[in-house]
């Protein structure tokens, strides 16, 4: 018998609508998302702002009420007190209470877990150190940078020893050095078998960390699984090929195989996309004795995906309103 394993989170068909304005206008900020997240891996939620991921993520905390559709944490639906004890959260927007200190306000949150004395204090002064912020343990919040935020954010949903994080943004508004650190302590969190949710629209730093991604757009899902296999699924196999001394017979014969040709004064690139293309490319270059400065294959990149899924669905929209 085959034992599947109960996703973490499970959503099916969730939507949100709100009502805005004096009139009451409808604005639909998650329209029909259904996704599941397996126990262990590093999901990352992409869209770009305004897509529905916050919305979305503050359904799956219980904040606030889907308009439609389940959810459930643990096989448990969303507000369970018993799956919310399992989760661990960083918000967008976090309000900090300032004036306390990192070990204060971690104090603060560990008591509202029900955690208490040296239990408490033992497990805050992990936090910091996993977070990397011993050195500030006594300086008041108003005192930090951005990055530093950030950090006792996530070791503040951290604080419950959590089986599933949740992190809205966790990597926005910090410099590359930050971000690397935040992934760092992601993937830490993975090898500690726990199971990380993250939303972001840094798609490199999702590409570096992520076992599977969903892309949300408009409230809607465009793509979901595997990183790799998306990337494959959607290559391309462009060529870049940048060359010298073409005569202008030559190049002649190369503007008919290329999707793409530009001239830079002497220097000709162009752009090809089947490999036959490629090697009669070679061989004019070849045969004309024109020098091949460069040949670059282009990787897609979850980039790439991104925006060819953003096009995509912009265009869906366009069909339905025309
Ligand atoms: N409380 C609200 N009242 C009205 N509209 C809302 C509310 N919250 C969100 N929205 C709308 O829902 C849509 C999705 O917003 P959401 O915050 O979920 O996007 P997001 O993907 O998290 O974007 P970002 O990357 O900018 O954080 C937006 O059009 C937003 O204006
Ligand atoms: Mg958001």
């Amino acid at each position: 018998m085959d034992i599947v394993a109960q996703p973490v989170v499970q959503v099916q068909n969730l939507r949100k609508f709100f009502r805005v304005g004096f009139w009451g206008r409808r604005v639909t900020a998650v329209d029909g998302v259904s996704l599941e997240v397996q126990q262990g891996e590093v999901f990352g939620f992409l869209g770009p702002n305004g897509a529905g991921k916050t919305t979305t993520i503050k359904m799956l905390m219980g904040l606030i009420y889907p308009s439609g559709g389940t959810a459930t944490l643990f096989g448990k639906s969303i507000g369970d007190p018993a799956a919310k004890a399992k989760a661990g959260f960083l918000p967008e927007s976090p309000y900090f209470y300032d004036y306390l200190t990192s070990r204060e306000f971690l104090r603060f949150y560990g008591h509202l877990f029900g955690l208490m004395g040296s239990t408490l204090e033992k497990r805050i002064d992990e936090l910091l150190e996993l977070v990397g912020m011993t050195h500030a343990r006594d300086l008041q919040l108003r005192k930090f940078s951005k990055g530093m935020l950030q950090r006792v954010g996530i070791a503040q949903a951290l604080i419950n020893d959590p089986e599933l994080v949740i992190l809205d943004e966790p990597m926005s508004g910090l410099d590359p050095i930050g971000r690397k650190e935040v992934r760092d302590l992601i993937l830490r969190l993975k090898e500690s078998g726990k199971t990380v949710m993250f939303s972001s629209h840094i798609l490199h730093d999702a590409e570096l960390l992520c076992d599977r991604v969903a892309m949300i757009m408009k409230g809607r899902l465009v793509t979901c699984g595997h990183v790799s296999e998306l990337i494959a699924g959607d290559t391309t196999h462009e060529v870049e090929m940048v060359i010298d001394r073409l005569l202008p017979e030559a190049l002649e014969r190369i503007k008919p195989l290329a999707s793409k040709v530009v001239l830079q004064g002497e220097r000709v690139m162009a752009v090809l996309t089947r490999q036959q293309d490629v090697d009669q490319t070679l061989d004019v270059i070849r045969s004309a004795k024109a020098k091949l400065v460069a040949l670059t294959p282009h990787k897609t990149s979850l980039e790439d995906l991104f925006i060819r899924k953003a096009n995509g669905a912009q265009s869906a929209v366009e069909a339905r309103v025309a």
